[in-house]
């Protein structure tokens, strides 16, 4: 096969782990309708009651523990072994199923399989249950947390990801709302550097005007159906 389409960037959102069983956040009966995020995804929220931020993620790690890849991360994972081009997988979900599928993804919002300790920085694989009292297994402070980023914090890799929209021939979003930035802007520095925009959703984001061209339908569906037509093009 000599047709290239040139590097390929995805960018997934909740959407794209919605039908492995994992909630998104905005959707009707999504996460932040049922929890105050200032209270569970900030530092001072963590700051003010770690047990409760501690107990909110051990239910989301308990709950992303079980859930199996879907059709959608299997199909990203056909496009990186299957496609002539470089596949870039950039995810804002702090879930595993990416790799579970057998991609390697950028995790701009960390991992929920990932702990760290707010004291000396270290980072190890994550206990299904973490609790505020549990000594970091390095310095031994009582400042474990998990590994992921808060609102007010920045976002992990933003150097890499600039580079890989900068290169991008082609600039997939899957599954996200667009009211999150960073995140949210990709597809305008994707434009700038040249590339064709495609937004995969299962309705309208925040954002959809911004790209060239819209597929709707839930990602288990769409996704597949992408891949299968670009690499049969
Ligand atoms: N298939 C495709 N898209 C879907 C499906 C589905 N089955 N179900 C929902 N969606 C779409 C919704 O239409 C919506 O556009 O997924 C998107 C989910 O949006 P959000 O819940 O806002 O999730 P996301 O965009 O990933 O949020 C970004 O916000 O709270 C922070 O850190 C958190 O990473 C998260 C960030």
């Amino acid at each position: 096969m000599d047709w290239n389409p040139g590097k390929i960037v995805v960018l997934t959102g909740a959407g794209v782990s919605a039908e492995s069983g994992l909630g998104t956040f905005r959707d009707a009966g999504g996460v932040w309708t049922r929890y105050d995020l200032n209270e569970v995804a900030t530092p001072e929220g963590f700051r003010r009651d770690p047990i409760k931020v501690h107990e909110f993620y051990n239910a989301r790690r308990k709950n992303a523990a079980g859930a199996k890849p879907n059709a959608a991360h299997e199909a990203l994972a056909r496009l990186e072994r299957d496609c002539p081009g470089e596949v870039v997988i950039i995810t804002q979900n702090v879930d595993s199923l990416h790799e579970a599928a057998g991609t390697a993804a950028i995790h701009m919002h960390g991992r929920l399989d990932r702990a760290t300790c707010a004291s000396c920085g270290a980072v190890w694989d994550a206990p299904l249950e973490m609790h505020a009292a549990d000594p970091c297994p390095e310095c031994l402070e009582p400042a474990t947390r998990p590994d992921v980023v808060w609102f007010g914090e920045v976002p992990r890799a933003l150097d890499d990801i600039a580079g890989h929209l900068d290169t991008a021939a082609v600039f997939v979003a899957i599954g996200t709302s667009g009211q999150v930035h960073p995140a949210a802007g990709f597809v305008s520095e994707a434009k700038r550097a040249g590339a064709h925009t495609i937004e995969i959703n299962l309705a309208p984001s925040d954002i959809s005007e911004l790209f060239h061209q819209r597929i709707e339908g839930p990602a288990t569906q769409s996704v597949p159906l992408w891949v299968e037509s670009l690499l049969n093009a």
